[in-house]
Parts: C-alpha cells; sequence; structure tokens
C-alpha cells in the first residue's frame, strides 16, 4: 500500500498527453481539425479577400418596377473608362436583353444582372462567370476578358418552355475594331440627335 502510494506510476510519460488516445485514432482527429482549418480559411478568404458576399441591401431591387427604372430601362453596355466596362443584363422568359455584347479584348466588364419575373442563371462559357439571376436582386460579377473569341452565355436554370432559348453571346474582338465600333455608334447617335434636333 504504501509502496504504491510512494513510487511515480508506470505509465509512459506522453500517456498524460495524449489523454490515452489510440494512435490511429489521434492522426484522424488532427486531420478532422486541419480540414475545419482549411475549409474555415477557404471561406474567410473568399469572402473577406475576394468579395464573394450574400448580395447587400443595395442590390435589392423591386422586380415590378425595374424595367422602368434606370439603368435597367435601357439595358446593355456602358464604357466607365478605357478599358473598363459595365454591362446590365436583363433576364426575362425567355431571352436575355441584351443578346450580344462586343467589348475590346483587356477589357475589364462588370455584369449586373437582374430579371422581372423568376428565378434563371447565367453562365458565360469558358469562364468563371457564373451566377444565378433572382426576382428582387441583382447579382453582379466581374471578368476581364484577355482572349479574343465568341464567349456564348447561357440560362443554366431550368425556366420554362423557352429556357433552351435563352442565350446570348460576349464577343471580345481586337482593340482597334472594338474602338471603331465605339466610333461608329457614338457617330450614329450624334447623326441622330441632329436629325431629332432638326
Ligand atoms: Cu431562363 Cu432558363
Amino acid at each position: 500500500m504504501t509502496d504504491t502510494a510512494a513510487s511515480p506510476p508506470e505509465s509512459p510519460p506522453d500517456e498524460a498527453l495524449t489523454m490515452g488516445i489510440d494512435p490511429y485514432e489521434r492522426n484522424w482527429m488532427r486531420l478532422s481539425v486541419l480540414l475545419l482549418v482549411v475549409f474555415f480559411a477557404t471561406v474567410s478568404i473568399a469572402g473577406f479577400a475576394m468579395g464573394f458576399q450574400v448580395n447587400g441591401e443595395d442590390q435589392e431591387v423591386d422586380p415590378r418596377t425595374i424595367l422602368q427604372e434606370e439603368p435597367w430601362s435601357n439595358p446593355g453596355l456602358r464604357e466607365i473608362e478605357p478599358g473598363v466596362y459595365e454591362a446590365y443584363i436583363v433576364a426575362q422568359t425567355w431571352a436575355f436583353v441584351p443578346r450580344e455584347i462586343e467589348v475590346p479584348v483587356g477589357s475589364e466588364v462588370t455584369i449586373y444582372l437582374t430579371t422581372p419575373d423568376l428565378q434563371h442563371g447565367f453562365k458565360i462559357t469558358d469562364t468563371n462567370v457564373n451566377t444565378m439571376v433572382l426576382p428582387g436582386q441583382v447579382s453582379k460579377m466581374t471578368y476581364t476578358f484577355d482572349e479574343i473569341g465568341e464567349f456564348p452565355y447561357i440560362c443554366h436554370e431550368y425556366c420554362g418552355q423557352g429556357h433552351a432559348a435563352m442565350f446570348g453571346v460576349v464577343n471580345v474582338v481586337a482593340a482597334t475594331a472594338a474602338d471603331d465600333g465605339a466610333d461608329d455608334a457614338a457617330e450614329d447617335a450624334a447623326a441622330d440627335d441632329e436629325e431629332a434636333s432638326r
């Protein structure tokens, strides 16, 4: 009796640290904790460093009146500064407005989407632009088009009998060609204004 009380326990020294957990199980626990850390870091980096956020109040709209309000009453492409564009695209049963967008290669385009009717999807082929389009919300993504070519966009959420007809295309063209196009458009607009003012 007195012997046991006086001498230290004969267990291996790390027994106290490991709480007697089997090494195999211990490794699985470490892996589980590591995965939690990785997931937490992934979500944090996506949310705070890369800006993947749930829509804020500023992206809430009234789907009943949205098409009467600027800029949605006049959807399409706007050049904010050289090489930087905003594209307002309306998804509705069953078409995208506009159906075609043309930008010079290297352009940074911020795409805004909404719908007056029901849930649609929006995906631009060969890019990571991919979002839902929901009534009452504005979806927003920014993408830089670094390659010349045609990038079709499609509705990827089944939305009724005309779903398969919901598509359009981003034409990414050589910088000079798009500039000419923009000049032409500006000239046309100027001509229209002249005509209107007569
Ligand atoms: Cu819109 Cu499918």
